[in-house]
């Protein structure tokens, strides 16, 4: 509250941010809180850069100002200070045009330390090499830096955006439970201990998928949330256990209709928040996003495509090559690299190598030296064992030209299509060969279901999903149903994915039984679901946002982490507060719970 019978302007309160201070303030009497983010003497004189979330500025102490000076020369990096002076403009000489505040610089006139501050155990003002467990460990120092600053601040509008744009098209932001039962999403659940149920748990929810349906069936019609989602999985770049959702869901919406809201609100994010004008997404097939990326997420930045050659491969003596070839499951793809014959042997192991972590067992090339020259203009390890009309038929189909390499991939599709379509994304990378800056698409009738390696179906998406096609197709032919579920893909990132759901009980329990859910288990799992369709569920469907992949592309990090405040390391552990943590003899006892093994050291 302020007191209105007061008219004396206080000096302590905050007038500026230290970021925003510029050259209409000359003259002016300013009041400023902040980091030390650097203090220099220069002879006589002290300058202290000054930083708070919006930037930096910088103070000069002359020993005109008696104990105030005096003071200054006690700072050190990372003291917070409160400082009160006048701005002055710098002269043409001084002006620094790498700072935003470089056109003027603060004459102290009082200085009151706030707080002293250890030396950090790594310099914040600009990007050390220091390893990510101790910008983890001390996280809240790490989070200083302007860099961290400008990630989180821009996250904090996305969502921002995001809520409004939500908010503006009738949609309503409901709450869902953390403590639930399992959600199927395809990862392990974090479980939770019930004290009050002995030796039963809680699932942290992989996401509202359930309780967003249940939203629907209670008739909120638009739903979002901006939602944490838990999931034990291995680790990696763009996977956190736990992250959040954008996470939407409609009523009496058709595909198309949902595709176009989410689609607008990513096209008004990027154009609000980064000035960047996206035209309408391309719609691409599952099938042809995997015969030419060998990806469901491919990069269209990279203008390379994976080309079948299996029928020209069929009666080569090459068994590497024709063994797939002949195989229904196998596929043999080529990836020419237009420009690429002047990757090294060395490199070409290197490629090799990297394929392997994906199961390819090798990595055979050609490099066009000469085209024109026929067979004799190539060069590579594979040609030997090929007749030459099919060399020349190779070459045909893959129009290649003078200076082009041309890698081989062949094994089961799945290897096949793992191992080219990383190298495709490798490729893009090492040699720089993006088109542009951003290529989002859609990736659409996706199958519903594929084969474990055991033999038994599981869904693509999850086992909600909507197939395109009536029950009885289903049941004769799994294998050929398509889905009505849809990603989000943007520079081979999958931003989001989601479908239109099975509202009707028959339809959900024939997936169940095709998945090898039994009635029991399906009942015991997800009865809630099977009850609720029967009471007037309406059609629906929705999609889901990873925040954190999508603030990880718009700062152009290079990992989710760099966008988490406070994220987990690659082994699923807080290393500042050390979680997760033993817990007291008491505390197991109270839940029931008797560990086989004393937990090891951290
Ligand atoms: P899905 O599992 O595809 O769908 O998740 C939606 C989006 O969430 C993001 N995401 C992750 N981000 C960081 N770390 C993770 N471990 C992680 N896992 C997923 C991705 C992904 O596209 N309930 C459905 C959505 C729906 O059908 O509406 C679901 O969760 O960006
Ligand atoms: P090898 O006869 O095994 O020495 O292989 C000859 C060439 O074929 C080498 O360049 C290998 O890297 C490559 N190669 C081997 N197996 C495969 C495979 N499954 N897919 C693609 N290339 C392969």
């Amino acid at each position: 509250m302020t007191d209105s019978t007061s008219t004396a302007v206080d000096s302590s309160r905050r007038s500026h941010d230290c970021g925003q201070v510029d050259r209409t303030d000359v003259d002016t009497n300013i009041s400023l809180y902040g980091w030390v983010d650097r203090r220099r003497d220069h002879g006589g004189v002290i300058f202290i850069d000054l930083r708070d979330r919006e930037g930096i500025v910088q103070v000069v102490f002359d020993p005109d100002a008696g104990e105030h000076f005096a003071l200054a020369d006690k700072v050190r990096s990372e003291y917070v200070l409160h400082v009160q002076g006048v701005v002055r403009a710098r002269s043409d000489a001084t002006i620094n045009a790498d700072m935003a505040t470089g056109e003027i610089e603060v004459y102290a006139k009082s200085l009151e330390i706030l707080n002293q501050a250890e030396t950090p155990p790594f310099q914040l003002d600009e990007f050390t090499d220091v390893g990510e467990d101790v910008r983890l460990k001390y996280r809240y120092l790490d989070l200083r830096r302007t860099e961290m600053q400008q990630k989180l601040l821009l996250r904090s509008k996305v969502s921002s955006n995001i809520r409004s744009f939500l908010d503006s098209q009738g949609f309503l932001d409901i709450e869902t439970p953390i403590l639930t039962r399992a959600t199927p999403e395809g990862a392990r659940d974090y479980l939770v201990p019930s004290r009050t149920h002995e030796g039963k748990f809680f699932a942290l929810p992989q996401s509202p998928q359930l309780f967003k349906q249940l939203l629907m069936v209670s008739g909120f019609d638009r739903y979002y949330q901006i939602a944490k989602c838990f999931r034990d999985e291995d680790l990696r770049a763009d996977r956190q256990p736990e992250f959040t959702q954008i996470d939407i869901e409609t009523t009496f919406m058709s595909e198309p209709e949902i595709m176009d809201i989410t689609e607008r609100l990513i096209r008004e994010l990027f154009a609000k928040v980064m000035d960047v004008q996206f035209d309408t997404f391309p719609k691409m097939p599952y099938a042809e996003a995997m015969r030419d990326y060998g990806s469901d997420k491919p990069d269209l930045r990279i203008p390379l495509k994976l080309v079948d050659v299996n029928d020209l491969m069929a009666s080569v003596e090459f068994k590497v090559f024709n063994g797939p070839a002949n195989d229904p499951e196998g596929r043999v793809a080529a990836l020419k690299v237009p420009g690429g014959s002047s990757i090294s042997r060395k490199e070409i192991d290197g490629y090799t190598n990297f394929v392997s972590i994906y199961g390819a067992k090798g990595l055979a090339w050609v490099k066009v030296n000469d085209r024109a020259a026929g067979l004799e203009g190539l060069q590579s390890p594979i040609l030997k064992f090929m007749p030459d009309e099919t060399v020349m038929a190779l070459m045909d189909r893959l129009d290649v030209a003078d200076g082009d390499i041309v890698f081989f991939g062949a094994d089961k599709t799945s290897v096949v299509n793992e191992a080219l379509g990383a190298l495709r994304c490798k490729l893009g990378e090492d040699l720089n060969l993006y088109t542009c800056d951003w290529a989002p698409l859609w990736v659409v009738d996706f199958p519903m279901f594929e084969k474990t390696d055991q033999g038994q179906w599981t869904a693509l998406h999850h086992p909600f999903t909507a197939p395109s096609c009536s029950v009885e197709e289903l049941e004769a032919d799994p294998s050929a149903a398509l889905s009505q579920a849809y990603d989000m893909v943007l520079n081979g990132t999958e931003l989001g994915g989601g479908s239109i759901r099975i509202h009707r009980s028959e339809m959900q329990s024939t997936v169940f039984r095709l998945l090898s859910i039994s009635p029991e288990e399906a009942q015991e799992k997800f009865g809630f679901l099977l009850d609720a369709l029967k009471f007037g569920a309406p059609p629906h469907g929705g999609l889901a946002f990873g925040l954190d992949r999508l603030v990880m592309l718009m700062t152009g990090a290079s990992s989710i982490r760099d966008v988490i405040a406070f994220p987990k390391t690659q082994s699923a552990a807080c290393v500042m507060t050390e979680a997760p943590g033993a817990v007291d003899a008491k505390q197991l006892r109270e839940l029931n719970i008797k560990l086989r093994q004393e937990p090891s050291a951290p």
